[in-house]
């Protein structure tokens, strides 16, 4: 893997993406100060957004919650978000993570979420591709993750993506594993 301060802001992987219908939107790793604007998204999902995404029912965050999200290391934890500005105002509108599993590893598991009134416009399949690219550039050599078997949209994005994909199915969730 390569090396890097802990906790420096890695700007060179923002990247400005427009959406099918024209709109603009900024992609960029996650910051600390980026933990109102977090708190706002994840409060704004649906339960059954939540719920895809988390394999539970979530909580309200808390403090330790809100760090863990929004305090990375970018190297074993590294997430990009998806930001709309809406009249001056950033708005946070998706969130793809990796974490590196085990952590050093080469080794990532993947998760991506998109805001409910974003969904369907492209913006997951743009978020979980540029993620990949980054990944690949941060020497992350394997993919993992698990999305619920009903998921027809991650389903869709995951057969269409090109990829060699280990899949497993057990409980209604199909764990995939592929190579970089
Ligand atoms: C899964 C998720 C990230 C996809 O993001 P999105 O922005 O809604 O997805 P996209 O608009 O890129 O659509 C992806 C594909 O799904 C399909 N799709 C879109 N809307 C769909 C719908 N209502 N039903 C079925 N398939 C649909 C399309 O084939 C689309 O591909 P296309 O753009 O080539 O038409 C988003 O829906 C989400 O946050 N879901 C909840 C959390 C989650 O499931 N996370 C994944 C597990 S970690």
């Amino acid at each position: 893997m390569k090396k890097l301060v802990p906790y420096e802001y890695p700007k060179k992987f923002e990247k400005l993406i427009k959406l099918r219908d024209g709109t603009k939107i900024l992609l960029r790793p996650i910051k600390p100060t980026d933990a109102d604007i977090w708190v706002e998204l994840y409060n704004s999902l649906s339960s059954n957004t939540k719920y895809l995404r988390f394999f539970s029912n979530m909580p309200t965050p808390d403090q330790r919650m809100i760090d863990k999200y929004t305090k990375i290391d970018y190297i074993n934890k590294f997430a990009i978000i998806a930001i709309y500005n809406e009249n001056g105002k950033d708005k946070m509108i998706g969130v793809v993570r990796y974490g590196l599993d085990p952590p050093g590893s080469d080794s990532a598991e993947l998760a991506v979420v998109v805001a409910d009134k974003w969904q369907g416009k492209g913006l997951g399949t743009q978020m979980l591709l540029y993620m990949l690219r980054v990944m690949q550039k941060r020497g992350v050599k394997k993919v993992k993750g698990d999305v619920f078997l009903r998921n027809d949209k991650m389903m869709q994005i995951m057969g269409e993506s090109g990829f060699n994909l280990i899949k497993e199915d057990a409980y209604g969730i199909r764990h995939f594993e592929f190579d970089l």
